[in-house]
C-alpha cells in the first residue's frame, strides 16, 4: 500500500478570521513496507498531514492517493479500515466497560462470528504484550500504558495495511516507551506493513526508522534517510531543531580523535564506533 500526496494544501477554517494554511503544497510518496518517521515543532502539521492519509481530513487542494485510491472518491470505508491511526493520547476514547469490548468496537462492522472476533481480539492484546485476562478488566483500572497499549490494539485488530502512530509514546516513562516501540518495530518487521511514527524526538526517530519526513511550518523541510538529514545538523538548527544529542559528541570526540566516524545517530551504533576506534588503537 503506498501513499502519495500531490500539491496537498490544507486550510483550517478557510474564509474565517481564523483562517490557518496549515500544510502548503506538500509532495511525498511513501511506499509499501517502509518505515517512515515524521519530525517537526509542535504546530508544523504533523497531525494535518495523517488525517489526510485515511480521508478524515479532505485536502483544499491538491491529492492524496492511498493505493490508487483518491481520498475523496468513493471507497472511503475502505480506505478506513486500510489505514489505521492511533491518535495522540488515544487512551482518552477508551469508553467502554471492557476492555475486550473496547478493542471489539471496530469489528463490530465486519462480518465475524463472535468466535472470530474473540480470536482476533485475543491476537492483538498479545501483539501489544498484555495478558488476556486484561480482557474482562474496566479500562479505567489500567496504568497508563496498558491503555495506550489497548487503544493501539483496537487499531491492530482492524489488520490496517498502514499503521500511522502520532507520538505514541508521549508522557510515558521510559519503560513504558520502550515496550510500545517494542512491538512496533516487530510489526513492522513481521508484518512487512507500512508504518508511520510521529514523534517529536530525534532519538527516537533515529534508532526506530529508516527515512525521516522534516515538517516546518505546514512544508516538508527534509526528505531522506536518517543519515542523511541527521548529517546536515545546520539545516535542522535552521529551523530550530536539533540531531540526536550523541551526534553532537562524536562530532566534539571527532576534533580530539580524527580516526573517528562521526556519523553515527544512535547511541548503539556510537558504542560500536568507539569500541572499533579504541580497539585500533591497541586499548
Ligand atoms: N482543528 C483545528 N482548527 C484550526 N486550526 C488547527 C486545528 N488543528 C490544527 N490547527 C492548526 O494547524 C497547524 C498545524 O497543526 P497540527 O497539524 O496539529 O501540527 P502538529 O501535529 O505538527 O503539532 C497549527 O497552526 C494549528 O494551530
Ligand atoms: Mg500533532
Amino acid at each position: 500500500m503506498s501513499i502519495i500526496a500531490e500539491n496537498l494544501t490544507y486550510i483550517y477554517m478557510p474564509g474565517t478570521p481564523f483562517e490557518r494554511a496549515a500544510l502548503r503544497d506538500i509532495n511525498l510518496k511513501i511506499d509499501e513496507g517502509e518505515f517512515v518517521g515524521i519530525i517537526g515543532h509542535t504546530g508544523s502539521g504533523k497531525s494535518t498531514l495523517i488525517q489526510h492519509f485515511n480521508g478524515l481530513l479532505k485536502p483544499t487542494e491538491g491529492r492524496v492517493v492511498i493505493n490508487g485510491m483518491d481520498t475523496t472518491g468513493k471507497e472511503l470505508k475502505e480506505l478506513r479500515r486500510l489505514v489505521g491511526i492511533v491518535f495522540q493520547y488515544p487512551e482518552h476514547q477508551l469508553f467502554e466497560e471492557t476492555v475486550y469490548k473496547d478493542i471489539a468496537f471496530g469489528l463490530r462492522k465486519q462480518d465475524l462470528t463472535e468466535e472470530e472476533a474473540r480470536e482476533e481480539i485475543l491476537k492483538a492484546v498479545e501483539v501489544v504484550g498484555l495478558n488476556e485476562d486484561i480482557l474482562e478488566k474496566s479500562p479505567f483500572e489500567l496504568s497508563g500504558g496498558q491503555k495506550r497499549r489497548v487503544a493501539i490494539a483496537g487499531v491492530l485488530v482492524m489488520k490496517p495495511s498502514i499503521l500511522i502512530l502520532d507520538e505514541p509514546t508521549a508522557g510515558l516513562d521510559p519503560r513504558g516507551r520502550d515496550e510500545i516501540f517494542g512491538f512496533i518495530t516487530r510489526i513492522h518487521k513481521e508484518m512487512g506493513i507500512t508504518v508511520i511514527l510521529v514523534s517529536h524526538s530525534m532519538e527516537d526517530i533515529a534508532r526506530l526508522v529508516d527515512r525521516v519526513i522534516v515538517m516546518n511550518e505546514g512544508t516538508i523541510e527534509m526528505d531522506g534517510r536518517i543519515e542523511e538529514v541527521f548529517a546536515d545538523i545546520g539545516r535542522l538548527e535552521s529551523i530550530g531543531l536539533s540531531a540526536p544529542q550523541v551526534a553532537y559528541l562524536m562530532k566534539r570526540l571527532k576534533t580530539i580523535c580524527p580516526g573517528i566516524n562521526e556519523k553515527v545517530y544512535t547511541v548503539s551504533a556510537a558504542r560500536d564506533e568507539l569500541l572499533k576506534h579504541l580497539k585500533g588503537k591497541g586499548a
